[in-house]
């Protein structure tokens, strides 16, 4: 998938956030240990360090979301050998959350008022993680 098509899902997928640019991606798709998982329609951006993944974004286009993708890329991801993986999540953002904790993320962490939406407010972020080598 090419920097400008993952920054076209990614803006139609957080539309009230700050959308990443195509320069942002393609400078993160340069960068060391970071890998796209990709099917039509969504992607997940991760990277893996000694054994630790994080979750760096993943999106879906509304216009795909509810058909099975979001749970793939994100299976897909955890099949990765790693020990860890962590990512975070706005507190508001249900479809995520069921998603992450569904498949056994839990809360680690809370930043309070971390994210600063559109239109001024401001949203606590959850650290979710799960632990890969408990089996
Ligand atoms: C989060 C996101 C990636 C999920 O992708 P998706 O392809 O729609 O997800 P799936 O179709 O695999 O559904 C995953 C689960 O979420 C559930 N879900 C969907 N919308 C929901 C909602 N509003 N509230 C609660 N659960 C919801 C689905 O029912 C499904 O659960 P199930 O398998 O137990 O039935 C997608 O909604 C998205 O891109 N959102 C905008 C960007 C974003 O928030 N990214 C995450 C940032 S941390």
């Amino acid at each position: 998938m090419t920097p400008e098509k993952l920054a076209e899902i990614h803006a139609a997928a957080f539309q009230q956030d700050r959308s990443w640019s195509a320069q942002e991606f393609n400078e993160l798709l340069c960068s060391p240990f970071v890998t796209v998982i990709s099917e039509r329609g969504g992607f997940a951006l991760t990277r893996l360090i000694a054994g630790e993944a994080e979750l760096l974004t993943i999106a879906v286009d509304p216009t795909h979301q509810n058909q099975g993708i979001g749970r793939r890329l994100l299976n897909r991801w955890l099949a990765f050998d790693m020990d860890r993986a962590f990512l975070e999540v706005a507190a508001d953002n249900a479809a995520a959350r069921h998603l992450y904790t569904s498949t056994g993320f839990q809360i680690t962490a809370t930043r309070r008022g971390y994210y600063q939406r559109k239109d001024g407010a401001a949203v606590d972020a959850l650290i979710l993680t799960i632990d890969l080598t408990l089996g």
